[in-house]
């Protein structure tokens, strides 16, 4: 298979990029800057790097459709993200907007601009958070997380409904709680755990169950 994922130089994005090439797909591991780690697994002939690439930028979509040519991808998966952490007593505004770029507005843009890759039983797995839940908000804060992951849920369920006649499928995922930088590595998963916990619900995803906010656990979030 033909896979894509965003932010793939660190965290669950390396991850899942390193667990999917050792079981044989083929992978196009987009990122602004490559690691060292991910540099190391382009050394298989079946990672390619597309680097120079924010999620953010006019010119992203363009770099990727260059990288890809004619490929058809099987597998987006849209997975850059960032996390700020505003209280009521510091909001700021351009830190809450800066997390719509990214969490929200990059990966509809981008799916959207990538659809020509896409075809019938693609998948299209966006990497959201619980914390973006109305239902599951029990403790408040973090404004432009919450509020930009419940942005890109409400994209992400828009998508299904809109690429369901076409039979491209697509899925809510949250990780879990994951030791990566985002959290400064206070998760109580491991990277690749949640890796092989997404991967399996994105093996699970069809176009019946479209649309449908998962927990990596396999569990059915409420919106
Ligand atoms: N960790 C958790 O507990 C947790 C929980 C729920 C959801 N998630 C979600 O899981 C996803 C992956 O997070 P993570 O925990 O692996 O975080 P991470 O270790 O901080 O990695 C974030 C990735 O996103 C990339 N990225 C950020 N801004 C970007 C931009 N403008 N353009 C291109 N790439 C950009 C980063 O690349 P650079 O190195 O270039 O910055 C990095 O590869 C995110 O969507 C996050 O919201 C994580």
């Amino acid at each position: 298979m033909n896979i894509l994922i965003t932010g793939t130089n660190r965290g669950i994005g390396f991850s899942l990029t390193r667990q999917l090439s050792e079981k044989g797909h083929t992978l196009w591991a987009v990122c602004r800057q490559p690691s060292e780690q991910l540099q190391s697994l382009a050394s298989n002939a079946n990672v390619n790097i597309i680097s120079g690439v924010d999620v953010t930028a006019d010119n992203a979509a363009t770099l990727i459709h260059e990288a890809l040519g004619t490929t058809q991808l099987d597998v987006l998966i849209q997975n850059a993200g960032i996390l700020t952490r505003e209280s009521i007593e510091n909001a700021a505004p351009e830190a809450i907007t800066q997390q719509f770029k990214v969490n929200a507005l990059a990966p509809l843009t981008l799916t959207i601009a990538l659809k020509k890759h896409l075809t019938k039983g693609s998948k299209v797995a966006l990497i959201t958070s619980r914390m973006g839940s109305m239902t599951d908000n029990g403790s408040g804060n973090y404004y432009g997380y919450r509020m930009s992951k419940a942005a890109l849920n409400a994209a992400g369920v828009s998508l299904a409904r809109d690429l369901h006649g076409e039979g491209i499928a697509v899925a809510l995922l949250h990780p879990g709680f994951v030791q990566t930088d985002m959290v400064n590595h206070a998760g109580d998963i491991s990277a690749d755990t949640a890796a092989e916990r997404l991967i399996q619900r994105i093996e699970e995803l069809n176009i019946d169950n479209t649309g449908t906010f998962w927990h990596s656990n396999g569990e059915v979030l409420p919106f």
